[in-house]
């Protein structure tokens, strides 16, 4: 069987993290979440002080910063800045903001391309980001985008704070979530778009193994 690397991409809240946790797992691949990536340098340039417009004070931190992921007793992936756990601090609303900002720097995007490259080496891997079939891996054996309608997408991303005990309205979470989708797809530098040979899968009305299925089915053949 030949070992594939599987890209999905899509905009916030689409169920993307969930649905290429699942496919990574019935597959047996790794799963490498790049969104985590570019929350992880959000995180340090607040802690720094450094803003998004600032783009002297990222540089001087993407200099000295190294990020890495690990996996922890249970298996989940953790995400080290200069070996510090910073997992905890990505999943905030100001973090979410904060990422989208900083991604659309070309500096940003051109100093995390090689970091998930050579996560992708040896592929079976399932890759979840932006831009993962379009720039990072464009010769991707299997590429889908994952979409869902934007009020779909607000109320799983505030089911999904609430759950974290992160009480932000409804309204709050709709409206950012817009703001990040038009950050996304208008940037000039690697905008969030379907690659030519993705294959479009809308989840509004479907469930995870619902998604699951249809893209282990595309993978499966591709994989002959
Ligand atoms: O996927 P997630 O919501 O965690 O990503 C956070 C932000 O990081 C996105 O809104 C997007 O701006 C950026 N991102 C990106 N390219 C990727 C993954 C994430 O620009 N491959």
């Amino acid at each position: 069987m030949k070992k594939l690397l599987v890209t999905i991409d899509g905009p916030a809240g689409a169920g993307k993290t969930t649905v290429s946790r699942e496919t990574a797992r019935r597959l047996g691949y790794a799963y490498v979440d790049t969104g985590a990536l570019y929350r992880g340098l959000a995180v340090v340039a607040a802690e720094n002080g450094v803003g998004p417009g600032d783009e002297k004070g990222l540089a001087r931190i993407m200099e000295n910063l190294t990020l890495k992921f690990e996996k922890d007793e249970k298996g989940d992936s953790r995400l080290l800045a200069n070996n510090r756990d910073i997992t905890d601090l990505l999943r905030t609303n100001e973090v979410s903001m904060l990422a989208s900002a900083v991604s659309a720097l070309p500096a940003v995007r051109q100093w995390l391309l090689d970091l998930q490259r050579n996560l992708g080496r040896d592929g079976a891997a399932v890759f979840e980001g932006r831009d993962m079939g379009t720039v990072v891996f464009p010769g991707a054996k299997a590429k889908f985008f994952l979409t869902a309608d934007p009020a779909v997408r607000a109320k799983r991303r505030h089911f999904e704070l609430a759950a974290a005990g992160r009480e932000i309205a409804y309204e709050k979470v709709l409206a950012d979530i817009l703001i990040r989708d038009t950050n996304d797809s208008t940037r000039a530098v690697a905008p969030l778009k379907p690659a030519k040979d993705a294959v479009l899968l809308d989840s509004t009305d479907k469930t995870v193994e619902e998604v699951v299925d249809a893209i282990l089915a595309v993978v499966r053949e591709k994989m002959e």
